[in-house]
């Protein structure tokens, strides 16, 4: 998936509506013909969000110096140096990303594709972020079928991927609800996800993806603390314990569908994202340490002062860390998770 000579070429694109052309563009293959997936619908929050995040508001850094510093050149609303999720699922369908819903109207040519309603800081329940949670996102979902934006024809040529990467836990802990009750909100959020998956294919999506929780405990706003040295288990064992929640929710689903098999599915991320944390790769060296850091406790990558001045240190080898900012992996970690844990992976989405 190394493919910046070519993107490289992107540059020459001038107008904006060129740039935000170019910037979902992150993949192009040549389209087949037969009966495969064709649409790839997106839910979900940062690890997938592909632009929808405003570029007014306390979360902006998206849209900011240095994200997008390594694709496409330029802050594209990605959280990331780069690709997300979305970019290398697209891929493995041999599909263009799917145009971020807030741009629908200036990528009509990318309309085939799906659509991506996911916004970074999302979580299934409201967060704090005030991001259009996993039933708003739904909401608008329906009403592009409900307006023939796409078919029931399409929707049966589709998949739907729903990133759920932490949000509402950082919520549950930042608003101070006990820790002992974790499991009790953890049983609340999995039965919501069920609501919403089941909506999702009962609006004609022949196949659902949800992504399992990668290592919440080895993110670098949690491993600060100890000067990026060790991930924290306590919050990767209330990982897995969601993770297994999650995986028989998946299951439960699977029972009450007509369709035979594979119409929910949960796609692994905490194995391969824990493989490459514990052995690093080849290129990557840097696994714990991020990329791009707010130079004090309270600041962020990608912030500035008042006075323009940045509040931040960015590394010079983006492609050879793990995680790019406090939360978000690299274009070069996600690159390394397809290839960990390819095929079967990608096989999920063709
Ligand atoms: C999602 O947001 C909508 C609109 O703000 C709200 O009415 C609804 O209760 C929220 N759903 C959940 C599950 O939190
Ligand atoms: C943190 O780690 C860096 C590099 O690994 C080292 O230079 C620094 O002294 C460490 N700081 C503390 C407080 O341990
Ligand atoms: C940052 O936070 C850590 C732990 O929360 C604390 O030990 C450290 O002193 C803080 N550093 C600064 C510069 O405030």
């Amino acid at each position: 998936m190394e493919g910046n000579k070519f993107f490289f070429l992107y540059a020459f694109y001038l107008t904006f509506i060129m740039m935000i052309g170019s910037a979902i563009d992150a993949c192009e293959y040549p389209k087949q013909v037969d009966n495969h997936l064709e649409k790839l619908f997106v839910f979900g929050d940062s690890f997938v969000d592909t632009g929808n995040l405003g570029k007014i508001g306390p979360l902006t850094r998206s849209w900011s110096f240095p994200y997008g510093i390594t694709f496409p050149r330029w802050p594209s609303g990605r959280f990331s140096d780069g690709r997300v999720l979305t970019d290398y699922i697209a891929s493995c369908m041999r599909i263009r990303s799917p145009i971020p819903y807030k741009y629908r109207k200036l990528g009509s040519k990318l309309l085939p594709y799906g659509m991506n309603f996911a916004v970074g800081g999302s979580g299934v329940f409201d967060t704090e972020n005030l991001q259009k949670n996993l039933t708003t996102q739904i909401d608008v979902f329906e009403d592009q079928i409900r307006n023939s934006i796409f078919t029931q024809y399409d929707l049966h040529f589709s998949i739907a991927l729903v990133a759920i990467s932490g949000n509402d836990y950082e919520y549950y802990r930042a608003s101070g609800r006990p820790l002992n009750e974790i499991s009790r909100f953890m049983d609340y959020l999995i039965s919501q996800l069920k609501v919403d998956l089941r909506r999702i294919h009962d609006l004609g999506v022949r196949k659902v993806v949800v992504t399992n929780m990668h290592p919440l405990g080895c993110t670098p706003f949690i491993t600060r603390v100890s000067n990026y040295s060790t991930c924290n288990t306590a919050y990767n064992s209330a990982v897995q314990q969601h993770n297994q929640k999650l995986e028989a929710a998946v299951k439960e689903l699977g029972k009450h569908t007509r369709r035979r098999s594979a119409t929910f599915m949960s796609l692994d991320l905490y194995n391969p994202f824990q493989s490459i944390i514990q052995h690093g790769t080849r290129n990557l060296k840097n696994i714990l340490k991020p990329c791009c850091q707010g130079k004090t406790n309270g600041t962020n990558c990608g912030e500035r002062d008042d006075k323009g001045v940045k509040l931040y240190e960015v590394c010079s080898d983006p492609e050879e860390h793990f995680y790019w900012d406090s939360v978000h992996p690299t274009q070069a970690a996600w690159a390394a998770v397809f290839q960990a844990a390819e095929p079967s992976l990608c096989k999920i989405f063709m």
